[in-house]
């Protein structure tokens, strides 16, 4: 109240109490802290008539206090802190001048739990589909990671690991990993694929391969099983390269080419069944450059249009430049798809040029040869003379 306010209340009694609700708040409003760790929280009172009575604390939606909660007149403690205690924390002060309430929040930082659903271990048949869901709490909030034991590769950034249909070679302990800043949990789940006994497995020594054309390359496939298995070598939509020989699965490729990238699939058969391993194989080869066209005959003032192309591996640089002289005439353009290009060609630009074609591979080279004749004027003339000599 203003001073002119209170003077101008004709009722308003000196010895009167004027009861006022109060007036609170808490401190800290937000408190973080690790699983383990003490926390306080202090209700104060910022001024009310008369003073509170009573001063209360609760857990919001909460029947009763956590058991490891403790209250002394305007503090609240939380010693051990843990998971449950989360949440916010609700104090009320009450006087003859009514009530208010004040509220504080507690996060507890924890390292991640973690459970998988199925918990295994899991035996499923040959070809079934198998899913394991991996389920972490934690604060802050946990990231998920999928593993193999035995392997450092990561298999998939999602929380269920699917496969949809095992083989006995997905047969292992699979690890889901749940980190935060507190701390990193794992659990493991076994799967145990039966194939049935003596069923092959088989297995490739190089799942990615990159070669250079012309070179001979050979893919090994191991298969265990009992008989021992057959081992065949086939290519994926395609039949294998006419240069090829299949020996105890070990294929041998000579003077591989461009055209033999693909798929390579290994099968290993027995009676109990069958198994495959696949080889991915890219040929790369160099540049083998052609000028289109490689000979050409223009007139002074024409326009000139050299394309260099190129066969082999992406990508591929053009260079284009003229022989015997230091530089490309200076109206020439050189375009990065591999033209050459000169809107009016002058006598002097006759000559040879040259394209190199480059890859991470090698280079080719290959010539063009301009002629640039005489302006048209002198042609005529030349023309004139010789029929003025005829008659
Ligand atoms: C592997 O062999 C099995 C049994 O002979 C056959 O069913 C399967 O199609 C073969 N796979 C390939 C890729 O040839
Ligand atoms: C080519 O001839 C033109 C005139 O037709 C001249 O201006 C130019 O300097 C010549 N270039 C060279 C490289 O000799």
């Amino acid at each position: 109240l203003k001073l002119d306010t209170i003077l101008s209340l004709p009722v308003l009694s000196v010895s009167a109490v004027v009861a006022q609700a109060p007036v609170i708040s808490v401190e800290p409003q937000t408190a973080t802290v690790r699983q383990g760790e003490t926390v306080n929280f202090r209700c104060q009172v910022v001024r009310g008539t008369p003073p509170p009575t009573v001063i209360e604390w609760k857990k919001t939606n909460s029947p009763q206090m956590p058991d490891n909660v403790r209250v002394e007149g305007v503090v609240m403690t939380i010693s051990n802190a843990r998971p449950g205690n989360q949440g916010q924390y609700r104090c009320t002060a009450r006087s003859a001048g009514g009530r208010s309430s004040a509220t504080a929040v507690l996060n507890v930082k924890f390292a991640p739990k973690v459970r998988l659903t199925p918990a295994g271990p899991l035996r499923v048949k040959m070809g079934d589909p198998v899913s394991v869901e991996c389920r972490a709490t934690g604060k802050p909030r946990p990231t998920l990671t999928w593993k193999r034991q035995g392997s450092t590769l990561q298999l998939v950034t999602r929380q269920t690991n699917d496969w949809p249909a095992v083989h006995p070679d997905n047969s292992g302990v699979y690890i889901c990993q749940a980190g935060n800043s507190e701390g990193m949990t794992e659990v493991k789940v076994e799967i145990l694929v039966g194939g049935r006994v003596g069923a092959p497995v088989a297995s490739v020594s190089a799942t990615e391969m990159t070669v250079v054309e012309g070179h001979t390359v050979k893919m090994v496939c191991q298969a265990s099983g009992s008989p021992p298995p057959v081992i065949t070598w086939s290519k994926l939509r395609a039949p294998l390269p006419w240069k090829h020989t299949a020996v105890d699965g070990v294929l041998t490729l000579s003077d591989v080419g461009r055209q033999d990238s693909g798929q390579y699939i290994c099968n290993a058969t027995n009676v109990h069944g069958y198994s495959e391993a696949y080889t991915q194989m890219e040929v790369e080869s160099p540049p083998y450059a052609t000028c289109l066209p490689d000979k050409v005959s223009l007139r002074a003032g024409d326009a000139l249009q050299l394309q260099c192309l190129a066969h082999g591996s992406h990508p591929i640089q053009f260079e284009w430049s003229r022989v015997g002289r230091a530089s490309l005439p200076a109206a020439a353009e050189a375009t990065k798809d591999g033209k050459l290009l000169m809107a009016h060609v002058r006598l002097n630009d006759s000559g040879t040029y040259k394209c190199v074609a480059t890859n991470h591979i090698g280079s080719s080279e290959v010539l063009a040869k301009v002629t640039v004749k005489g302006e048209p004027g002198l042609l005529f003339f030349t023309f004139y003379v010789e029929v003025i000599n005829c008659i």
